[in-house]
């Protein structure tokens, strides 16, 4: 079997991958470990930044998230007792995030690809990479692709990266000493924006889903264990951690998903080797905090459907062996404003009385000053695509 870009992974950057690539007239399979059913059920992120909600728009697969998304036009900052709203109205005009979540964006993504006659394969065993100097092929439950170019977008566990031989690749990480814990509930959200509190016991977020569906997050120490979090603890903790101003009472409902995230930054460059480009969690993750993790790998298949396409159109390598290059900007400014979100917002075992004062004052300065809530607006929204990119 053979097809120019064999793609590994059907997440986000996979499949809008596959599906930017039909419509510059590039083929590609797209092999997944898991089952339909289960990348579509996947709970994750939510927050879409403009230029995703316009690539997945231009790119014809916007039509559902432009009725059922939930646009938003600033966040809270809830600490000290008080709320700040951060109006992107004001900051940053013209610019908003959807909410919307990241397995509908799958949903509508692996339907346009399977309406096109899409080439995507689902529970695929033993992926493996070969070749990836000159001829590259993989391999997978007894078959064979023989590709022009593969694209790892795999995730951060996945056989891509691995697969670069070692000592190509610089690795730079951030554990943090805490973890998420996320639900999703069956109840309408308690507020019309999302909520980040800060408090002495930890951070919350309230984000949501639908007019009947919110979803929440609270800081835990990095191991615990979701038996310890009965329905009721969690609940009482987000009531804590939330019910912090005045008139603010929370809704809850019935629990319909929970999982532990661990809390990490991380990039491996270059984002290639040989005929093998990463894209997405593949490459690089960062701490949930600043919701950019979705973007990012939406900005990076972006670049990299530009460069198949001069690749495929002329021949020219220049913009592929650019890519890294490319997209590592962006992934380091993601990197950056993710860890200042999160710093700003968790608590921190090792932060002395000294520490939470000036987190504090950071908080203040951020909700006072408009140069700095412009900076978080400013990134919160995403940073413009570069031209081309
Ligand atoms: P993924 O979505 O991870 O897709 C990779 C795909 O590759 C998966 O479908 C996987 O099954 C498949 N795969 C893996 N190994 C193989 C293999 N060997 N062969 C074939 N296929 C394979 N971001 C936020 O902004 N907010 C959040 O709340 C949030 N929560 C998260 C929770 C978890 C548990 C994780 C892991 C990530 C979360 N993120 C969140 C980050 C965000 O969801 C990711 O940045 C986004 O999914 C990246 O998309 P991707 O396509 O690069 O990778
Ligand atoms: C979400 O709705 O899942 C979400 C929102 C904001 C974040 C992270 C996750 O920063």
């Amino acid at each position: 079997m053979r097809t120019q870009v064999g793609i590994i992974g059907a997440g986000p950057a996979g499949l809008l991958l596959s599906h930017l690539l039909h419509l510059r007239g590039i083929s590609s399979v797209v092999l997944e470990k898991r089952s339909r059913e289960y990348v579509e059920r996947r709970v994750r992120a939510g927050v879409l930044e403009q230029g995703t909600v316009d690539t997945l728009v231009e790119a014809g697969v916007g039509e559902r998230m432009l009725r059922e998304g939930l646009p938003h036009h600033g966040i809270e900052l809830r600490y000290g007792g008080a709320g700040h709203r951060i109006p992107f109205e004001k900051l940053v005009p013209g610019r908003a995030i959807t909410v919307y979540g990241q397995q509908e964006v799958v949903k509508d993504l692996i339907a346009a690809r399977l309406a096109a006659g899409g080439d995507v394969r689902f529970e695929v065993e033993d992926v493996e990479l070969h070749s990836l100097e000159s001829q590259p092929y993989i391999t997978f439950g007894g078959e064979r692709l023989d590709c022009d170019v593969v694209a790892g977008c795999d995730g951060f566990h996945g056989v891509s990266r691995p697969a670069v031989p070692e000592g190509v690749l610089s690795v730079f990480e951030r554990d943090y000493p805490f973890a998420w814990l996320g639900i999703l509930a069956r109840v309408a959200p308690s507020s019309e924006e999302l909520i980040y509190a800060r408090t002495e016991r930890g951070f919350a977020l309230h984000s949501m889903r639908s007019p009947a569906v919110s979803r929440f997050y609270l800081q835990v120490p990095a191991d615990a264990r979701l038996e310890d979090w009965p329905d009721e603890r969690i609940w009482q903790e987000l009531r804590t951690r939330l019910e912090t101003v005045p008139g603010f009472g929370l809704a809850t409902g019935e629990i319909m998903e929970r999982g532990i995230t661990p809390m990490r930054g991380f990039v491996a460059e270059p984002m290639q080797y040989g005929r093998l480009y990463l894209a997405g969690d593949a490459a690089h993750i960062v701490p949930p905090t600043g919701a950019k993790g979705l973007n990012l790998a939406v900005a990076d298949v972006r670049v990299l459907t530009e460069a198949l396409a001069a690749y495929f159109g002329s021949g020219s390598t220049e913009l592929l062996d650019g890519y890294s290059d490319a997209c590592l900007k962006r992934v380091w400014r993601a990197q950056h404003f993710s860890w200042w979100m999160t710093t700003l917002l968790h608590t921190f075992e090792e932060d002395d009385p000294y520490a939470r004062k000036l987190q504090l004052s950071y908080l203040d300065y951020v909700t006072s000053s408009e140069a700095a809530a412009t900076t978080l607006a400013e990134n919160y929204v995403g940073l413009p695509f570069e031209p081309g990119r």
